[in-house]
């Protein structure tokens, strides 16, 4: 049985799912803090508690066979992390720290932890590679990147493995249109675009429009949601199927492509088929002009492959939210 916290959050969700199309048992924890238990496939066992509750983790310990975790719960706000760090500390360390802690108390090895392109910080390289070095500058950033300080240790000093995938930024829906992103508030750029070309914003705002990039705002890389999912079914199969393997491994996860937000806003009027309001706004603090990553190393690796261009993610969320205006509220 596989062990996913965070199992009804947006990414989680997708991830559960695939697990469960191709056969393995799922358990899901989750606090539902900002998380839906419609969003969490039938096929899988839901626990409603926290990954900071130990005995929670003590009696899910007990009761089932866990082969691996994998541990999407945390508190995932850039800027509330700026306002509240103690509640990402809390969440995204101390928590984490709980759960590793049952972890090897009941000898289970295998561990998927999501972490974050925001642990790079504000890199002076266009491409950005495992190899370069971090400097998050927030306390979102800076809480994943104690997790995989956290990881490298115990994985050093125990028989313990893991692989820490970096995201880039997630976006678009399940192809089928049952699941997707239903953030409140939603900071993301694709579903904030799409709201307002539904008529649920009056306008569109673009911080910064003078950013050394071709059309003067930020550029981003955006990985399909089901492309990460199918990241982290090879990063578990990758630790199962080498049980006596050493893994200790941290990959990136981006499409290596950059689209900028202007661009961004187009492709969504093409396909929303309306027309966008737009509002420049100063540039935010520490938003760098250009975020692409490099994922060679989990495609050499793991053979990992996306398969999803930037046109499907923006297709896929807007028949999501087509059919659910209001997210999972009916
Ligand atoms: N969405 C992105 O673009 C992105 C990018 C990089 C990294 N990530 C990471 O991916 C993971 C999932 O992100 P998401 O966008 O799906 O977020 P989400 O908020 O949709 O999902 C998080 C889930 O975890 C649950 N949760 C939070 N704290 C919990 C706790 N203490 N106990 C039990 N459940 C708890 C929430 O209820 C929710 O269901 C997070 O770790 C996030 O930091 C996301």
């Amino acid at each position: 049985m596989i062990l996913v916290t965070g199992g009804a959050g947006y990414i989680g969700s997708h991830v559960v799912r695939e697990l469960a199309d191709i056969g393995y048992s799922v358990l899901v924890l989750d606090n539902l803090s900002t998380g839906h238990l419609e969003a969490v496939d039938k096929r899988a066992t839901f626990i409603m508690g926290d990954v900071g509750d130990s005995n929670v983790l003590e009696s899910l310990f007990q009761s089932y066979s866990i082969q691996a975790v994998m541990h999407f719960a945390a508190s995932c706000l850039v800027g509330e992390s700026v306002e509240k760090p103690l509640k990402y500390y809390q969440n995204n360390v101390v928590n984490t720290i709980q759960l590793l802690n049952k972890m090897l108390e009941h000898n289970i090895k295998n561990f998927i932890f999501s972490s974050t392109c925001a642990t790079y910080g504000v890199p002076n390289q266009v491409v950005i590679d495992e190899q370069l070095p971090l400097n998050p500058i927030n306390p979102y950033g800076k809480s994943k990147l104690m997790i995989e300080t956290v990881l490298n240790s115990i994985s050093e000093s125990h028989d313990f493995r893991y692989i820490a995938l970096r995201y880039f930024n997630v976006a678009g829906a399940h192809i089928s249109g049952e699941i997707g992103e239903d953030h409140d508030p939603e900071t993301h750029l694709i579903p904030n675009i799409l709201r307002h070309l539904q008529g649920k914003s009056s306008y569109i705002e673009i911080f910064g429009k003078d950013y050394q990039t071709p059309d003067g705002t930020c550029i981003r890389d955006y990985i399909h949601v089901m492309d990460l999912s199918s990241g982290h079914i090879q990063a578990l199969q990758y630790l199962l199927q080498n049980p006596r393997r050493k893994i200790a491994e941290i990959f990136n996860l981006g499409n290596e492509r950059g689209v900028s937000v202007l661009e961004m806003i187009h492709l969504c009027e093409q396909v929303a088929g309306a027309k966008a309001r737009i509002k420049i706004q100063p540039r935010r603090k520490g938003d760098p002009p250009h975020l692409v990553a490099s994922s060679q190393k989990i495609k050499s690796l793991l053979g990992w492959a996306p398969k999803y261009d930037i046109k499907i993610s923006i297709e896929t969320a807007w028949n999501w939210f087509k059919k659910h205006p209001n997210g999972y509220k009916q």
